[in-house]
């Protein structure tokens, strides 16, 4: 796997390479990342990653700092995964001077996590702008887990034309459900046993969906009551349309269950697609 730090050398690298897969990262691999190296693999030629730990998407009073860093381990795994090249910009590679040109999304940037984490997609959005720019990729690859992320980012790449395919990636989760993230390492081995009630609530509104409760607004306050009485501070469990994860309407069936609550230490965020029958 060649590694590259700077711009320059990185597109020296990526010269002439055929078909371009990209998966950015901000390090810390997991299961997760690494199924979507291997789903890399199979939609072009040259699988690129990129790790990164974004600044400007983090709030003030959030973990930047403290975000684990773990290159060596990732490095070996990447090349495990059969990762071509590697992108792993310092600040000063990445953001030489200030940021100034930034990509605002649209309203949807300000709900769901958007609406505790002010300014986040507008950082995610730019980062990967400027990345896509950089590697210049026919296809890029997110999970769903982040699937807010996925969905500006979707329409970031439409509406402003680029010439790059997005695919969205299955969650990746342990056995008992916890779906995969680099914030799980800040659980306790108590809150860890504790942490899966997050998928099992968000199934257990898909299952009361599919036995005919339409009133989403009480699944949504008994999902909150639940995880808050077994020690949980959630920000918010909605069930949204897939499409613009906007409230659903009468007749909306494709529909998504988005949840986002604190256990200990870490803000842990889960989602659950399901189908309403006809
Ligand atoms: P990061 O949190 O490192 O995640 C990198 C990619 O891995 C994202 O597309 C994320 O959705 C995906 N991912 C994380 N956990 C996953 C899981 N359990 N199953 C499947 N995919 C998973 O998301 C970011 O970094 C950043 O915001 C980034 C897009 C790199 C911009 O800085």
């Amino acid at each position: 796997m060649e590694i590259h730090a700077s711009i320059p050398a990185l597109r020296t690298a990526l010269k002439g390479r055929s078909r371009i897969v990209f998966v950015p990262t901000m390090g810390n691999l997991h299961a997760g990342h690494i199924t979507l190296m291997r789903e890399a693999r199979q939609h072009g030629d040259t699988v690129v990653a990129s790790i990164f730990v974004n600044r400007l998407q983090f709030g003030p009073n959030e973990d930047f700092d403290k975000y684990p860093r773990t290159f060596a381990a990732d490095c070996a795994q990447l090349e495990a995964a059969g990762v071509d090249v590697l992108f792993a910009p310092t600040e000063t590679d990445l953001y030489p001077e200030p940021q100034q040109y930034q990509v605002d999304p649209p309203g949807i940037q300000n709900q769901l996590e958007g609406e505790f984490r002010p300014g986040h997609f507008r950082g995610v959005a730019t980062v990967v702008l400027k990345l896509f720019n950089i590697v210049q990729p026919q296809i890029a690859l997110f999970g769903k887990k982040d699937y807010q992320q996925l969905m500006i980012l979707r329409n970031m790449t439409r509406q402003l034309a680029l010439p790059i395919e997005i695919v969205g990636s299955d969650t990746v989760r342990a056995d008992d459900g916890l779906a995969l993230s680099s914030r799980n390492g800040y659980l306790t081995p108590d809150e860890r046993q504790e942490a899966p009630r997050l998928s099992r609530v968000l199934a257990g509104i898909r299952e009361a969906a599919a036995a005919g409760e339409r009133d989403f607004a009480k699944l949504e306050r008994a999902a909150v009551a639940e995880l808050n009485a077994h020690g949980w501070r959630s920000d918010y469990v909605a069930i949204r349309r897939q499409s613009d994860l906007q409230t659903p309407e009468p007749g909306d069936r494709e529909l998504v269950v988005l949840a986002a609550s604190r256990l200990g230490t870490p803000r842990l965020i889960d989602n659950l697609e399901f189908q309403l029958p006809a």
